[in-house]
């Protein structure tokens, strides 16, 4: 079975890998997708979040059965196109339940084929997001157990002169 684990990814981190490699695990096909135009100002451009997620991925021996693309306007009709059924969320914590469950419950509203699976990262990845690794690198703070090595490099090459907001 074939399954789409869709988010914002700006940028990739821990947290993310770890999602995607349960999903790897428990699904035949992986395509993650990156959300092109959310409501969201992003610090990387679609295609730089796709390159990094690729970068991120190489070499690992569980992520063979993934791809990755990008898409604009609704994830069901995304999921539509690449005839997927199975969206991939992560939970974090139960403050992150309640925008999940009205999300998925909006994409089985507008898609009724389509169902969101859970998955819940390691312990010591719930606090890690995005927004909170941009605020750290935007202040330039170690970000070694947050996100690879090549992700920092270049989140630090966004916010050297802090011309841009976080
Ligand atoms: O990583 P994020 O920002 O939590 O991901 C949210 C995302 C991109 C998955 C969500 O905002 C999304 O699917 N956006 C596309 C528009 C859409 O289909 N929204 C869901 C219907 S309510």
């Amino acid at each position: 079975m074939k399954a789409l684990y869709p988010g914002s990814f700006d940028p990739i981190t821990y947290g993310h890998l770890d999602i995607l490699e349960r999903a790897a695990s428990l699904f035949d096909e992986v395509v993650v997708t990156v959300a092109v135009n959310t409501k969201k100002e992003s610090v990387f451009t679609a295609d730089e979040r796709v390159k990094l997620i690729e970068k991120c991925l190489e070499g690992k021996s569980w992520s063979k059965n993934i791809v990755v693309d990008s898409f604009t306007g609704l994830l069901v009709d995304h999921a539509k196109k690449l005839n997927v059924n199975t969206l991939i969320r992560g939970v974090r914590q139960i403050s992150d339940f309640e925008y999940e469950f009205r999300m998925a419950l909006m994409n089985r509203k507008l898609a009724p084929t389509v169902d969101t699976v859970f998955l819940m990262p390691k312990e010591e990845l719930t606090f890690v997001s995005a927004t909170l690794v941009r605020e750290v690198a935007y202040w330039g703070g170690d970000l070694d157990h947050f996100v690879p090595k090549l992700v920092a490099m270049e989140l630090k090459k966004k916010f050297k002169d802090k011309t841009r907001p976080i």
